[in-house]
């Protein structure tokens, strides 16, 4: 059921659910989350369980603010710290050394808690509530919402509200709180190795964090080469993939292809669907063609939508223009990499 997410019962409702140990679908700026108590093994079990994830695959914590780290980390380095400061609220997870016995089902078993706190007004309002004393039975405050995105495993991270609704159905109590702004998860930025280390890159940029660590004299941060421990499902190298087969190519090589396709296509069922910043041309009327803005900002944001819609308009073929080399590029490069890995 999608509720207006802004709505004083809708939030009294979604907090309701979670401290009764039940799933609720929330906005974020970046994607949208499928939301649990994360302090409640149980509950965290049902979302492993609604998205047919490894149950050691760690969960992102969402809080609402630097009060609520000690509750989950045992240690905050002083990098850490500095980013923390810099970036929240909004899209960028810490991996922390976590606090032993807490959160342990959130975290997949790893001695690491990833948190995050975000900027989005509706989940702020259930992360506000949550605080308030006697949120559970034992009257402590309810601490954070494990939330990975709304979706099953390995698919396209929603969103919208709709997109999550499609993914689960209607029983979820799913908040609408618009389409998000970012469009691709969270920057993670793991603290727990001395330097530290983006093992996912997002909306804050690789730059950014090396900026920020710098000033906290740290070593460089650098970008995850091997596949290492801890294991992250955002990390598999097939990951964010539509149902529709996913080529990157740049755009002379785009264009040829549609060129040697000509107007064969109309005669069989393939439906190709192209995303890209340069005008093509095509012959014929099977080709779905969709016009990628020409700032990453604006491409993050649409980018699983576009997919989304792709596949709903029964595209078996999605080619896409390899994304511009600058750093600004790396989120949408690194998702569409992983789609079209799948
Ligand atoms: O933007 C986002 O981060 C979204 C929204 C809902 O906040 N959440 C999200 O969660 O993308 P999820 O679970 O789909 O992806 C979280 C990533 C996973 O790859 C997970 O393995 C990794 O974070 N992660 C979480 N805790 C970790 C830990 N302790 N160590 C290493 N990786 C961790
Ligand atoms: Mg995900």
């Amino acid at each position: 059921m999608i509720v207006e997410g802004l709505a004083p019962q809708s939030i009294a409702l979604a907090v309701r659910l979670l401290r009764a140990g039940e799933l609720v679908g929330l906005p974020t700026e970046t994607v949208y989350g499928l939301a649990a108590n994360a302090d409640d093994a149980a509950a965290v079990a049902k979302v492993f369980q609604a998205k047919g994830r490894p149950a050691d695959h760690p969960l992102i914590v969402h809080v609402l603010g630097h009060a609520q780290v000690a509750h989950f980390a045992r240690d905050v380095p002083a990098v850490a710290d500095a980013l923390m400061q810099a970036f929240w609220p909004g899209p960028l997870t810490v991996i922390l050394p976590r606090r032993a016995g807490v959160a342990v089902a959130a975290a997949g078993g790893q001695d690491s808690i990833g948190l995050r706190c975000p900027a989005h007004p509706v989940v702020r309002a259930v992360l506000k509530a949550c605080q308030e004393a006697g949120a559970t039975d034992d009257g402590e405050p309810l601490w954070g919402l494990a939330a990975p995105s709304a979706n099953q495993f390995g698919r396209v991270s929603p969103t919208t509200a709709a997109h999550v609704q499609s993914e689960f159905g209607e029983p979820l109590l799913i908040l609408d709180g618009g389409a998000c702004s970012v469009g691709i998860e969270s920057t993670i930025v793991d603290c727990t190795r001395g330097a530290p280390v983006v093992l996912r890159p997002g909306a804050i940029s690789r730059a950014q964090v090396e900026e920020v660590a710098r000033a906290a004299s740290q070593p460089s941060p650098r970008l995850q080469e091997t596949p290492a421990a801890p294991r992250a499902s955002g990390t598999l190298e097939s990951h964010y993939a539509p149902r529709a087969k996913v080529r990157l190519m740049n755009a002379p090589s785009l264009q040829s292809a549609l060129d040697l396709l000509g107007a064969d296509l109309d005669a069989g069922n393939t439906v190709i669907a192209t995303y890209s910043r340069a005008i093509l041309r095509s012959r014929s009327s099977k080709v779905i063609r969709r016009r990628m803005p020409d700032d990453a900002v604006a491409t993050a944001q649409q980018l699983f939508a576009v997919l989304r819609e792709f596949d709903a308009q029964g595209a078996q073929l999605i080619w896409v223009e390899t994304p511009p080399e600058g750093p600004e590029w790396e989120g949408v490069r690194d998702r569409l990499q992983r789609a079209a890995a799948a």
